[in-house]
């Protein structure tokens, strides 16, 4: 998708919105992160406006964040108890941020943000570097299941039909970067709004991988927050990696 910046889809508007935005999963994510955090601290990469980061502070855990949108995080700021946590503006490859965390974690398909797998593999040596000894990343994200789903690499899918509004999801693959290029696409009579995303997405096998290349290993891989087996039917996983 030509002139597509990751933190296009998150402007200010984005951003506001995002405060009130719920996936759904926020206790069982909150309560497992917490369980790995221990005393912390924890870091979350792509922190955005603190959903899951601000009800793990309120647990008494420290979390620093990164994210690259500075409207993302100035709403996170602005979030009651957003003041107390520690934020850096910058790439989540980089994990740019002083000291060592005894969590690092990145959810909600963030990881796939990185667009290559240079700057996927980048990203887990970076966590490596900052991890206790016996520090844990965490990473929740899908599975490219869909892979199958789709026809000539690419789909139209009706999201809402309603009469006000039409939501139309539309997104294109590419085999051979591993790159799927999306756009939410609403029209209604207030006019056009689009939401682009590019992910590079990974097999969970590849992930693993590039924990090896970072000295790292997978410790344990559940299908979700609820540590609900993985296995072959799984379409999204929640991956432990320590050293
Ligand atoms: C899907 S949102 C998730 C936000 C939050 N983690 C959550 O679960 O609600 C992705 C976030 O990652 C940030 N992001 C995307 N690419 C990034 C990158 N390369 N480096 C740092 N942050 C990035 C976006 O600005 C956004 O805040």
């Amino acid at each position: 998708m030509e002139s597509y910046k990751p933190v296009m889809s998150f402007d200010e508007e984005r951003a506001r919105k995002d405060v009130d935005f719920r996936r759904g999963d926020e206790p069982e994510a909150v309560e497992f992160l917490a369980g790995i955090a221990g005393g912390g601290p924890a870091l979350e990469l792509g922190i955005g406006t603190g959903r899951i980061a601000l009800p793990l502070a309120e647990r008494g855990i420290r979390v620093d964040g990164v994210d690259l949108s500075t409207a993302m995080l100035e709403q996170l700021r602005a979030r009651p108890g957003g003041e107390r946590l520690s934020v850096t503006v910058g790439d989540l490859a980089d994990v740019a941020v002083p000291g060592a965390y005894r969590l690092i974690y990145v959810v909600f398909n963030t990881f796939f943000n990185l667009l290559t797998q240079d700057d996927q593999v980048r990203c887990f040596r970076n966590v490596a570097s900052h991890l206790t000894e016996d520090g844990v990343f965490v990473m929740e994200t899908y599975t490219p299941a869909f892979l199958y789903r789709l026809r000539n690499d690419q789909y139209v899918d009706a999201e809402s039909i309603q009469v006000d509004e039409v939501r139309i999801d539309v997104l294109r693959h590419d085999a051979a970067t591993q790159v799927i290029e999306e756009n939410h696409v609403s029209l209604s009579l207030e006019g056009i709004r689009l939401n682009p995303v590019v992910q590079r997405y990974a097999w969970p096998s590849e992930l693993d991988l590039m924990a090896q290349i970072a000295g790292l290993r997978l410790k344990e891989r559940c299908a979700g927050w609820t540590r609900e087996p993985f296995n072959s039917a799984s379409d999204t996983h929640v991956s432990m990696y320590g050293r």
